[in-house]
């Protein structure tokens, strides 16, 4: 018997990727950028356990039995098991899959590329493979090429139609920029309406904005958005990641039927970031928004506790909620609203728990295998625990 146990980080795009130009490969049209977060507060993870004495394959997803007769699941395994070395002695012992996710998954909030990066970090070590594993990653879902690596990652798109220089390059650790911290702030955890992978599929079939920005916007703000993180412009970094998000979102508006992400409470946080950056005369806050309805704000360490006491006015926790419960992750002092801001945004207010809470993170970095038997998910059975 043979286990492992896997973290993989979320990664959250701060240039988008959108539309295949290879559906079975999961080739992209365009390159992508995003920062990886810290696992510390989101992650996924994976046990997988082989054994001689398995007779099929089973496969749980945050608790749930799942069918293994999964395309991408089983791309990334067959992929995985051709790298191995022929002398591998597990090569055809049956697996236990048992994979979780500590926050919703498929909310917008890129369950999917923690997920597969875990998953495949996971039968890289089972299996002893070396290399690059991103362009493995890629076959469970696009993004989660960009999970593989700590920090700053770039997802080439390549040229090559069979894939192989498709794949994700670490731009920066997250030791390179330690000022910068993430907020995540959750509008919803339902399900979204349509998937990225079909909202896409939509797009590149339908909308005439989408092969323009490919072309044309893609190439230059992903120049300018490698000499922001370089140089540590966050200015110039801000202003990127918000044009590239509402870039993006006009695309999924410019599909046919239109992929709709954003709702009024998406658009309301929009406005509150404008507004603090109008007052402070600089780009403080930027926001991005992914297939989903949650804004995703990086800004650094310096402005989190003003912006915070700015967000806690404008969308008021509900009366009763614990403040931990509302701010997660990590620790964050509550200062209450100056009286000049409040003045400011005092037409903006909007009802008690308009937000459903908020994560406080950071960057972070890639994938981590847990040594610690307590850690693993499956009992010796190959059973969830
Ligand atoms: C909006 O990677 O989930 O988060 O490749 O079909 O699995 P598939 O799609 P997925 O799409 C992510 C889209 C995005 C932007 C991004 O993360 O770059």
């Amino acid at each position: 018997m043979k286990v492992v146990t896997v973290v993989a980080p979320v990664n959250i795009a701060v240039i988008k990727y959108w539309g295949k130009r290879d559906e079975e490969l999961i080739l992209p049209i365009n390159d992508s950028i995003s920062g990886t977060l810290s696992t510390d507060h989101m992650c996924a993870k994976t046990t997988i356990q082989a054994s001689p004495l398995f007779q099929e394959n089973r496969f749980w997803l945050n608790g749930k039995p799942q069918d293994f007769d999964n395309p991408r699941l089983n791309n990334c395994l067959k992929e995985v098991k051709r790298r191995a070395k022929p002398s591998c002695p597990i090569l055809n012992w049956k697996l236990s899959i048992c994979s979780e996710n500590n926050f919703p998954t498929a909310a917008g909030l890129a369950s999917s590329a923690a997920g597969y990066a875990c998953l495949v970090s996971a039968l890289a070590q089972l299996y002893e493979i070396d290399g690059d594993i991103s362009s493995i990653a890629r076959r469970g879902s696009g993004s989660a090429c960009r999970s593989v690596y700590g920090g700053w990652v770039q997802w080439v798109k390549g040229e090559s139609p069979t894939g192989e220089d498709s794949l994700a390059v670490q731009l920066a650790p997250a030791s390179h920029w330690p000022e910068m911290r993430v907020i995540i702030l959750v509008v919803s955890n339902e399900t979204k309406k349509y998937s990225s992978t079909s909202g896409m599929k939509t797009s590149v079939e339908t909308s005439q904005l989408l092969p323009y920005r490919a072309k044309e916007i893609v190439p230059k703000q992903v120049e300018r958005m490698k000499r922001a993180i370089a140089d540590k412009d966050f200015e110039a970094f801000a202003r990127i990641t918000m044009e590239d998000s509402n870039s993006f979102h006009a695309m999924c508006l410019d599909t046919f039927p239109p992929c709709v992400y954003m709702n009024d409470i998406s658009h309301a946080i929009v406005d509150v970031v404008h507004t603090y950056n109008q007052l402070k005369s600089s780009n403080k806050v930027s926001y991005t928004f992914d297939a989903g309805p949650n804004a995703c704000l990086y800004l650094l360490e310096s402005e989190v506790e003003e912006f915070l006491s700015v967000i806690n006015y404008v969308f008021p926790p509900r009366s009763g909620s614990i403040q931990d419960e509302y701010i997660k992750g990590s620790k964050v002092k509550q200062l209450p609203i100056q009286e000049e801001l409040s003045r400011k945004f005092e037409f903006k207010v909007h009802k008690e728990g308009a937000l459903k809470y908020i994560i406080y993170t950071k960057l972070g970095d890639g994938p981590k295998v847990l040594t610690d038997e307590k850690d693993h998910l499956l009992t010796q059975e190959g059973i969830p625990k």
